[in-house]
């Protein structure tokens, strides 16, 4: 059997279990997909996706010769000798990460019907998980008698909405492991994608995975904090992050103010490596200061609205997108439900509208009307606010906007809007850290 070819399990079938299955199966091995969620794994054997993520049902729809879908763990380790655990790890009250699902599945995996040594089985970790995670494994598989089974940490760096794209041609490919078979073995599977390899210890793996996302968000919060001064000084952060991106060390990417980080990944993986550096004693005082940025962050339409219009009661406010970023539904730590909540407490009526995250939003953000569109959110509005930067909403007609709305106020949370276009539709924009708008609407 080819090494490329050869069959995989994966535990777990949300963004990342699921964008892995398909692009392995993409890459010509048999996937056995295992979810306790048996409603999930009865829609997915239907062929239906159960979250939205471009490309990522054409893929599984072309690889469905090859993904077999299933709630037992069984149906894995009959035909898999690597396990891909790609379960959620959540934050818990205490900030440490969620390990109960990591657990679930070793705890799943039968005595005696997994193998070791060489012909055996292994765990790959593609769930976050802190660093140490991976020897405290092997010593409950050990101590359950389910000797031998190796582990190998396989960090995940998709980002959702360009997830499928992202694990097709990664940026760099991250295996830790022990030295034996297994690491090797993931090794080959991952060869055809001709990616930048890091093969080192499971340690040091796991730590790649948190500093990398730790990383991005101290870069988001920097540039937030530039921008607030921006507006203090008279200078346009778009600019300055233009003229800083230019060097190389520096570069362009996660130079983007606005109005603070979230998903599934920042806010839960910064907040993580912050506790485990904690629970050895070592006080990240960087990594707080991220942290806090951001939060105030999320908050700042809320102070832009009272500058210009006074007080927020009983004004109306249009949030334009919902969803953490564009292209996701995910609504997981988005900005959208700081603010819609902050607004209503401050006695604003709130019109939403976001083109694919209303089932989501539905259940997490009360008291506000979910609008059929853009014009129809933006009806009666004194002020609308762009919190995610959907394509439709960056081409969408001010002239149109400005006669639905009844104020004139347009609060660009993402810099991302035609400044120019909405003055010129004799609306006021306002973008984050950037110059006075009453210039621009001259
Ligand atoms: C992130 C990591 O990029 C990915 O490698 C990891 O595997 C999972 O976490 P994701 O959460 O999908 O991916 O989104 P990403 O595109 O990184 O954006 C995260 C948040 O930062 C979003 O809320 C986005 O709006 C915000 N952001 C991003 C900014 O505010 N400014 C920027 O310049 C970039």
């Amino acid at each position: 059997m080819s090494a490329e070819r050869q069959p995989i399990g994966v535990i777990g079938t949300g963004y990342v279990g699921l964008v892995t299955a398909a692009g392995f199966a993409q890459l010509g091995s048999d996937v056995f997909c295992i979810d306790i969620d048996a409603d999930k794994i009865a829609r997915l054997k239907a062929g239906e996706i159960p979250i939205y993520e471009p490309g990522l049902a054409e893929m599984v729809a072309a690889n469905s010769a090859r993904m077999h879908f299933s709630t037992k763990i069984g149906d894995a380790l009959a035909r898999a000798r690597l396990l891909f655990v790609a379960v959620g790890t959540p934050p818990t009250y205490s900030g440490d990460a969620d390990l109960s699902a990591v657990y679930a599945v070793v705890e799943a995996i039968p005595a005696g019907s997994a193998r070791g040594g060489e012909q055996g089985h292994a765990l790959v970790m593609k769930s976050t998980v802190p660093a140490g995670t991976g020897a405290s494994i092997k010593r409950v598989l050990a101590e359950q008698g389910k000797h031998g089974l190796c582990y190998v940490s396989c960090p995940e760096f998709l980002k959702e909405g360009s997830a499928v794209k992202d694990f097709m041609s990664p940026d760099r490919v991250v295996i830790g492991d022990d030295g034996d078979w297994a690491g090797d073995a993931v090794v080959e599977l991952y060869a055809p994608l001709d990616a930048p390899l890091v093969h080192t210890d499971i340690a040091s793996a796991e730590m790649v995975k948190l500093a990398s996302n730790a990383s991005l968000a101290t870069k988001i919060s920097f540039i937030n904090e530039i921008a607030n001064v921006c507006e203090e000084t008279g200078a346009d952060v778009v600019e300055v992050a233009k003229g800083m991106g230019l060097d190389d060390r520096i570069g362009h990417k996660f130079l983007q103010a606005g109005i603070g980080f979230g998903g599934s990944c920042f806010p839960k993986d910064v907040n993580a490596l912050k506790q485990l550096a904690g629970n050895s004693g070592y006080h990240f005082q960087l990594l707080n200061a991220v942290i806090e940025v951001n939060e105030l962050q999320k908050r700042r339409v809320i102070s832009k609205l009272l500058k210009h219009l006074g007080s927020l009661v009983g004004v109306k406010v249009c949030l334009l997108g919902l969803a953490f970023k564009p292209n996701t539904d995910d609504m997981r730590d988005a900005s959208s439900l700081v603010l819609s909540a902050r607004l209503q407490a401050d006695g604003a009526h709130v019109r939403v509208y976001d083109p694919v995250a209303e089932r989501e939003a539905r259940s997490l953000i009360r008291g506000v009307h979910f609008a059929t569109d853009a014009l129809d959110a933006a009806q009666g509005a004194d002020a609308v606010v762009l919190v995610t930067e959907w394509r439709e909403f960056l081409e969408l007609d001010w002239a149109q906007v400005a006669a639905r709305m009844s104020g004139k106020l347009v609060l660009d949370g993402r810099n991302a809007l035609d400044a120019h276009a909405v003055a010129a539709a004799g609306l006021t924009y306002e973008g984050i850290g950037r110059g006075s708008l009453t210039s621009l609407s001259g």
